[in-house]
């Protein structure tokens, strides 16, 4: 066995294992003393392969989380608690302490995400600044939301105070994917509205929100947030039994969402903000650009070697351009780099998921004993940590890359004549959230958006499906999403509109003049935040 170490630049070097023993409940840093699970990373530090150890987290369970629970409950105190009842500046003045905090992490974090989910260096340091800035622009457009609210309106001889208020405590799960990001797009949204949390991360990318711990500890009254370690069925299924939670904030796939939801004993009192599992489609029209189609295909199938919500998971290609995309794409697939996250150029890395090289192989060759072929040479290659993608072609609604949401490196192809049959599919499918076209004639591209929009949430004009900017809307249809996302929808999905309403008359003018005079109420303020 060679146990040469590889050459890997200081600054991402894996110094020392982080073995995690801090969790955080009750605004205090508890120490755990039970069971932990090794961490380790697809990523080998050798010539032969041997997954590199990062070091272990708590492995928890029942009592934890329902300590946890219950410290999010208390500081919600239904609704009588510090933070729900705190004015909007001071909450801000908390988010504010905790993200200038958080960018001190941005090495820390960022090398994590490279060892622990293979994502690329400049993906990375994406995830980390698009976080941030995600958080900058929260805390905008909350003062924004606020300022808007502040003021009375009449009706009828009704006078209103119309705000948003939290709805009560969260529970939040985010997916390995994007484990900083789209949690954070999850937690930070949900905090600020006055809401209390319980936080566990994702199977993979969990050591990297142990730098943050103490920024969270430290920023928050106590109980506003609460982290735990451990397995979903561990943890998060106790708490939602007892009923308790009030919003189930989950980014991941159905399957987990679905559980979850069932546990609660009260479903019609339980709120869901969830981002599922997708299938979004590209649609090829005969006049399509051709190597701009390749160059956005290419990254709306392969960004993460796939492993996104929003990649294009099923290419369809009209049997008139056919023939010269596919050659040209099955180049340019095989002329991608495989390689280490740090290493310069490189766009496919390893998989983090040590099953998933087997899955996708799975995939190939039930599609093959269908009838698909692999087009491209290198099209399903086996690494230790990697299997490079395969473009298959012809494929059919029986095969299972057609029918699975593949979430890695594998590409489904099929080609059609009238454009019905993309769009019959996608009317048949269970997911909704994106599409994209490429085409440039605006008759037959019209009738299409106008078709296309109802069937998912967002339409891509010859460019790849994706989440951002942030500031756009994220959600979808059918099995795909439930309430929106967005820095501004996010706010309104985890809170309720909420209003003081008086009778016109002296006696009620006078109390809400005399309770605007004093600032005794934290609700009942026109002050205007800047
Ligand atoms: O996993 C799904 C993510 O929301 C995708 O985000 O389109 O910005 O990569 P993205």
């Amino acid at each position: 066995m060679n146990t040469t170490k590889i050459d890997i630049p200081a600054e991402f070097q894996i110094t020392a294992p982080i073995h995690q023993k801090a969790y955080l409940v009750n605004g205090e840093l508890k120490q755990w003393h039970g069971k932990s699970t090794e961490v380790h990373s697809s990523i080998s530090s050798t010539f032969d392969f041997d997954p590199t150890l990062l070091g272990s987290i708590p492995d928890m369970g029942e009592p934890e989380a329902l300590d946890a629970l219950e410290a999010a409950l208390a500081a919600y105190d239904q609704g009588k608690g510090i933070w729900p009842t705190m004015h909007v500046k001071d909450r801000i003045e908390c988010m504010e302490k905790f993200v200038v905090q958080m960018k001190t992490k941005r090495n820390e974090i960022v090398t994590l995400l490279m060892w622990e989910i293979g994502k690329s260096l400049p993906d990375s340091q994406k995830e980390f600044d698009r976080t941030v800035a995600y958080i900058y622009d929260t805390i905008e457009d909350y003062k924004q939301l606020d300022r808007n609210c502040a003021k009375f309106q009449k009706h009828e001889g009704v006078y209103a105070h119309i705000k948003r208020g939290p709805l009560g405590v969260v529970l939040c799960l985010g997916p390995y994917n994007y484990p900083l990001n789209e949690t954070f797009a999850l937690l930070i949204p949900a905090i600020i509205m006055g809401n209390t949390a319980i936080f566990k991360p994702a199977k993979h990318g969990v050591l990297l929100i142990t730098p943050l711990l103490e920024a969270f500890r430290s920023s928050f009254p106590k109980g506003v947030i609460n982290i735990l370690f451990g397995r979903g069925r561990a943890v998060a299924a106790p708490i939602m039994k007892t009923g308790k939670v009030d919003v189930l904030a989950l980014i991941g796939n159905s399957k987990s969402a679905n559980a979850l939801q069932n546990q609660h004993p009260k479903s019609n009192r339980l709120r869901l903000v969830l981002g599922l599992e997708a299938k979004n489609p590209a649609i090829i029209l005969p006049d399509a650009d051709l190597s701009l189609t390749i160059d956005e295909v290419i990254s709306g199938t392969l960004s993460f070697n796939g492993q996104r919500c929003t990649a294009l998971k099923v290419v369809y290609v009209h049997e008139d351009i056919k023939e010269k995309f596919l050659s040209r794409f099955a180049t340019a697939v095989d002329d991608l780099k495989f390689g280490n996250p740090w290493e310069a150029g490189v766009k496919l890395t390893p998989l983090p998921e040590p099953d998933k090289p087997a899955y996708i192989q799975e995939l190939i060759d039930d599609a093959l004993s269908k009838g698909a072929k692999i087009l491209n040479k290198k099209g399903g290659q086996h690494f230790d940590n990697y299997i490079w993608p395969a473009v298959l072609y012809p494929v059919t609604k029986d095969m299972r890359v057609y029918q699975e949401e593949q979430f890695g490196p594998v590409i489904p192809v099929l080609s059609f004549t009238d454009i019905e049959k993309p769009l019959d599919d996608m009317a048949e499918s269970n997911y909704g959230q994106q599409v994209s076209l490429f085409g440039t004639d605006v008759y037959t591209l019209a009738p299409l958006i106008d078709t296309l929009v109802n069937l998912v949430c967002r339409v891509n004009l010859n460019s790849s499906c994706q989440r951002g900017p942030d500031v756009y809307p994220f959600t979808g249809r059918k099995d795909s999403a439930q309430a929106t996302l967005s820095v501004h929808d996010a706010l309104r999905s985890f809170s309720i509109r909420t209003f003081v309403a008086f009778k016109d008359n002296n006696l009620n003018n006078e109390a809400i003049r005399r309770l605007l005079e004093t600032k005794l109420s934290n609700f009942v303020s026109t002050d205007y935040i800047l």
